[in-house]
């Protein structure tokens, strides 16, 4: 997305007014006011038209990082605060982009900035310029030129701890796209007077002092120096040292600086051995020796010196020394050596020193600008910075501040010719009429001093050149003669009358009135420094140095190029390098920074309003601001004037459809602003007074006050109006969503409802379908049935003639033999389990079937028997036979049989056979016993019982002993006639014997046993199958035993409770045994 684009301009948030044209009222007070104000603001620049005054804030200021540079890159003069960087950008862009060379003047006093305003203007050029490998080390070269000639030109004076002691011009070139190709320094006048001497407080040029902390001991061991400032003459001590200044770091910096800058190691072993030479220099002292012809010559008083300096220089000792001794004139072919005294051998010394410490200063500055010279021969174009030393008024001003002050004069009136030439060149451009300016042009004052026939160099160089004694008061006299007349030359000795009782102006002393104010030169050492004499002898002497660098430094020192013709003066030379320097910054457009020092103490904050009036004054700033708005105060192109003040007319905001210069036309009319106010240019608007601007300010501070709640307004309504809309829409998304989920629900619960009622139908039809459907079926079955009935009945009548016969009968047969057929069928799927003893049996169907279901009862009953029997084994069958007897035998005839059936038979109840006690026994039977069980044998007299064991074998049955085992009786089978026992529930049984046997002798026996069915059973099975005859079993309440001879009746009667549920027997009479049964 582009930028978007913020219109600023100077006029906003401004602190006093940035520009000084706008000031109203205009007067000093209210410019230094303006100054002071913005000053305390930290805003230190100020603008006048396009001239920018830059106040001094002694303190580093936020205001020149990067971001800074991007802000000002690329913006209108008028658009931002006023800074140097917008007057920088200026310059470069009309450079780059419509080729006019520039040239960047800054002036002011010494300590006013001037350096450091150089420096911020090239490293933003260098930082908005183009970039790349060789643009950036040609920039890197052009940068630190900076730190190396400020090493050797700059030192500390009372007003400024790094004070240029030369003038500097550099052309920065560049090629047509605006990248930098190189540059060319020029140097002017360095102060060369300060290597031998220096005020006090102040100090010589920073090299020495940075030679001396900064080189390592190997190095000044090599220089023969020593690190003690004090053992050097020329440095002074009373301020060796500065504040915040760090020499031996310094020193690091310059000799990097001078290999970034291309110098060879030798080369700047040579410097410093040049430096290191110009020191000692100033160690060497005299001593007067008397001559014969009584004058005085001067020795040199400790040769210890000279010998390291001629080792050092390469120099012939003795040359040396004799060119500080003598003085050779040559005149007409003619050579004239004359002695020196001390005094002449001390000024040939710091001659010397001056002269070799200036020449490698210019030497320096050469071999700069070979490094830095551009390598192409392309077209290029300039951007010149003239940092020149500022306008100097001393207690004692001799020849350099004259020659800086004259200087300063010749800028000033370039500064006055090309602002005034532009503003005029403007108005013809603009087509507004011109009107006259008045102004104080200092023409005069440069005339006075550069005049040829009679200006004040002109003057000194003549006397100077004048044959004859030629002193500083001549001079003076012959400047009493000639300028007297002046206005602005005042002089004691003059021949006019104005200052002959000027006590503040002494005798030996002329004053200037110069445009920054008077100024009292000391006419003493004038014409010494003009001539700048060294004596020959001494720069042959330096011709023939062993070292090549001081040996270029003296061309002149050569005999074969000795040229007696006299160098021009100092005053002469720089005379002429100003004009040259005039000429070319005439040929560029000119910017102006015009830099003001706050206060003499080089310190923050402080703003001393009597220093920066006397500034303002002869700065001529009041003039400047004047001269600009001599005709009209404001000026400003019609497009961003348009754009500033359409919103103050309906017709111009917010859009002006047509050319802008009509569109201001309208504006003005509109706000009703007298006529004569303004004026309409070819491109810019011309307003005549501030007030005017001010007015149209006001004006759109109000109306932006006012747009801003239009703004906040439509704003405020639109952000309403978004959200309400936002909020509908959503409102409507929801109600939407809503809806359809609701509709879906309905739809969801409709078609539900509809499927379930349309399946009810559905049933109810396909019911009413189906019943119509059976209903019919029905019929159909109904009108069959009845058709077949009715052709039964039909085909019945018709045949019943030949049926009636037999037909019943045969109906009748075929219906029992269905029924019977079907009984069968019924009867095999209900005959009952196959347990003998299941007393189920399904119920007859029929009457008729009555006997056959009865039959056929028995038969199942049978087959089921036959096959229970068929699972059985054969001793099974035996007990179920002995059983099956038993039942024969007693079933419903004893009451004892019930009881009996559940017991299982045992026979032999006593095991014979194993009991040993029953041994004799045993051996005494070799049949098989059936029965061996111990029985109660009933005693015949008294009906008491004893128990006797009783054995039944196949042929006999025996009693025996129970205790001893011995057989008691032995009665055959075959004797045995009958058993007797009675219907009730008692185990009373009489065996009968035959009578006549001879078993029977003791009568029949009564016995007592738990197991009278069981014996009686087995003693009629034995029996029968070993006699094969059935034995009678009389089964009676009463019967007769017999014993021995008599009959006995045992009577058995129920219902005797006494003696338990055990059955007693009692004998009653001879012939009765009753037997009580419970
Ligand atoms: N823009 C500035 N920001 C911060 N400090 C400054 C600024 N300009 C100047 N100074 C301070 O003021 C001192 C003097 O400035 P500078 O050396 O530029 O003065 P000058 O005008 O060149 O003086 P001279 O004529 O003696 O060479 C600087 O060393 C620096 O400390
Ligand atoms: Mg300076």
């Amino acid at each position: 997305m582009a930028k978007m684009e913020v219109k600023t301009s100077l006029l906003d948030n401004m602190i006093g007014v940035g520009d000084m044209v706008l000031l109203e009222p205009l007067s000093e007070e209210t410019v230094i006011n303006n100054l002071k104000k913005r000053f305390d603001h930290n805003e230190i620049y100020t603008y006048i038209g396009s001239v920018v005054i830059s106040v001094n804030p002694y303190r580093s200021l936020p205001i020149y990082s990067p971001e800074k540079v991007e802000d000002y890159r690329n913006r209108n003069f008028y658009e931002l605060s006023p800074h140097i960087f917008a007057l920088s950008d200026e310059a470069y862009r009309s450079l780059r982009d419509q080729d006019k060379d520039q040239c960047i003047l800054i002036t002011g006093e010494s300590g006013a900035g001037k350096t450091e305003a150089s420096k911020l203007v090239m490293s933003y050029v260098a930082a908005v310029c183009g970039k790349g490998a060789e643009v950036n080390q040609v920039k890197e070269q052009l940068l630190q030129s900076n730190p190396v000639l400020e090493a050797f030109g700059n030192a500390k004076t009372v007003r400024n701890d790094n004070s240029s002691r030369f003038g500097k011009y550099m052309d920065i070139e560049f090629d047509f796209k605006g990248d930098p190709l190189g540059g060319v320094i020029s140097n002017y006048l360095l102060e060369k007077s300060r290597v031998v001497k220096q005020p006090r407080g102040e100090r010589n040029f920073h090299v020495f002092y940075q030679l001396l902390s900064g080189a390592s001991e190997e190095l000044l061991n090599k220089l023969k120096l020593e690190r003690d400032f004090s053992r050097y003459n020329y440095l002074s001590l009373d301020s060796a040292k500065v504040n915040g200044v760090d020499d031996a770091a310094n020193f690091r910096t310059v000799r990097n600086a001078m290999q970034i800058v291309g110098f060879m190691d030798h080369e700047v072993e040579s410097v410093l051995e040049v430096v290191a030479a110009v020191l000692k220099l100033g160690n060497i002292e005299f001593k007067p020796e008397s001559r014969v012809n009584g004058l005085d010559e001067s020795k040199i008083k400790d040769k210890n010196e000279l010998k390291e300096i001629c080792e050092l220089t390469g120099i012939d000792q003795s040359v040396l020394e004799r060119a500080f001794s003598f003085r050779t004139v040559e005149a007409k072919q003619e050579k004239v050596s004359t002695t020196l005294n001390v005094a002449q051998a001390y000024y040939a010394r710091d001659a010397l020193a001056k002269n070799l410490y200036s020449r490698l200063f210019s030497w320096l500055v050469n071999r700069i600008n070979e490094s830095i010279k551009a390598q192409t021969k392309v077209r290029k174009k300039v951007m010149g910075v003239l940092d020149i030393y500022g306008f100097e008024i001393f207690e004692d001003n001799s020849f350099e501040q004259f020659i800086i002050n004259y200087c300063n004069e010749k800028l000033q009136q370039i500064f006055i010719e090309l602002t005034l030439k532009e503003e005029q060149e403007e108005y013809i451009r603009e087509d507004i009429e011109w009107t006259h300016i008045e102004y104080f042009n200092n023409a005069i004052i440069c005339d006075l001093i550069e005049n040829n026939t009679n200006g004040i160099l002109a003057m000194l160089d003549e006397e100077c050149l004048r044959p004859g004694t030629v002193t500083d008061e001549t001079f003076l006299e012959k400047l009493n003669q000639v300028c007297a007349t002046h206005q602005h030359f005042e002089s004691r000795m003059s021949k006019c009358s104005r200052f002959l009782n000027d006590t503040s102006l002494p005798h030996s002393c002329f004053r200037i009135q110069h445009y920054a104010g008077k100024v009292l030169y000391q006419v003493e050492g004038f014409v010494d420094k003009n001539n700048d004499l060294l004596y020959r002898d001494l720069s042959q002497a330096m011709w023939k140095a062993g070292h090549a660098l001081i040996k270029s430094l003296f061309p002149e020192g050569n005999p074969a190029k000795i040229n007696l013709k006299r160098p021009p003066t100092a005053g002469s030379q720089f005379k002429a390098s100003v004009a040259t320097l005039m000429k070319n910054l005439q040929t560029k457009n000119p910017n102006y920074i015009r830099c003001i020092k706050p206060n003499d103490k080089k310190a923050a904050h402080i703003f001393n309003e009597g220093l920066v009036c006397h500034q303002v004054r002869y700065l001529g700033l009041l003039e400047n601001v004047r001269v600009r708005r001599a005709g009209y105060a404001f000026r400003q192109a019609y497009e961003p004037c348009l754009e500033r003040y359409k919103m103050l007319c309906k017709q111009t905001w917010p859009h002006w459809k047509g050319p802008a210069r009509a569109g201001v036309e309208v504006l003005f009319n509109e706000l009703e602003i007298p006529v004569e106010e303004y004026s309409f240019g070819r491109s810019k608007i011309f307003i005549r007074n501030p007030r005017t601007l001010f007015k149209l300010e006001d004006l759109r501070k109000q109306r932006l006050e006012d747009l801003a709640t239009l703004i906040q307004k439509i704003y405020r309504g639109w952000k309403c109006r978004t959200h309400f809309l936002l909020m509908r829409k959503s409102q409507i998304v929801i109600a939407a969503w809503y809806r359809r989920y609701a509709q879906q629900k309905r739809y969801q619960q409709i078609k539900s409802s509809a499927l379930v009622i349309q399946s009810y139908i559905r049933g109810w039809k396909a019911r009413k379908i189906l019943r119509e459907l059976k209903h019919q079926k029905r019929c159909e079955e109904a009108a069959t049935t009845i058709a077949a009935y009715w052709h039964g009945t039909q085909v019945r009548r018709e045949y019943r003639k030949f049926f009636r016969a037999n037909a019943g009968k045969k109906i009748y047969e075929f219906t029992l033999q269905r029924i019977v057929q079907k009984y069968f069928l019924e009867m095999k799927n209900k005959v009952p389990s196959l347990s003998p003893i299941d007393k189920n049996w399904p119920s007859r169907p029929y009457l008729f079937l009555d006997s056959t279901h009865k039959e056929l009862k028995r038969i199942f009953h049978l087959w089921r028997c036959k096959k229970y029997r068929d699972q059985f084994t054969d001793q099974q069958k035996l007990i179920y036979e002995e059983k099956l007897e038993a039942s024969e035998l007693f079933k419903d005839k004893k009451a004892l049989y019930p009881s009996s059936v559940g017991q299982p038979f045992q026979g032999p109840y006593l095991e014979i056979n194993k009991n040993p006690k029953y041994k004799k026994l045993k051996d005494a039977i070799e049949e098989k016993i059936i029965i061996a069980e111990v029985v109660n044998k009933i005693n015949r007299a008294n009906g008491k019982s004893t128990s006797r064991i009783f054995l039944l074998t196949n042929n006999n049955l025996l009693l025996a002993d129970q205790k001893s085992g011995q057989i008691k009786s032995e009665v055959p089978l075959v004797d045995v006639t009958k058993v007797s026992m009675s219907s009730q529930n008692d185990g009373f049984f009489a065996v009968h014997l035959k009578e006549g046997s001879e078993a029977a002798s003791k009568g029949d026996f009564l016995f007592s046993s738990d197991h009278l069915i069981e014996m009686a059973t087995k003693l009629y099975r034995t029996t029968l199958s070993q006699t094969k005859q059935k034995l009678n079993i009389e089964i009676s309440d009463e019967f007769l035993v017999q014993f021995r001879q008599d009959k006995v009746c045992v009577k058995f009667i129920q219902g005797n409770q006494k003696n338990g549920s055990v059955p007693t027997c009692k004998r009653k009479n001879n012939r009765l045994l009753e037997v009580a049964v419970p």
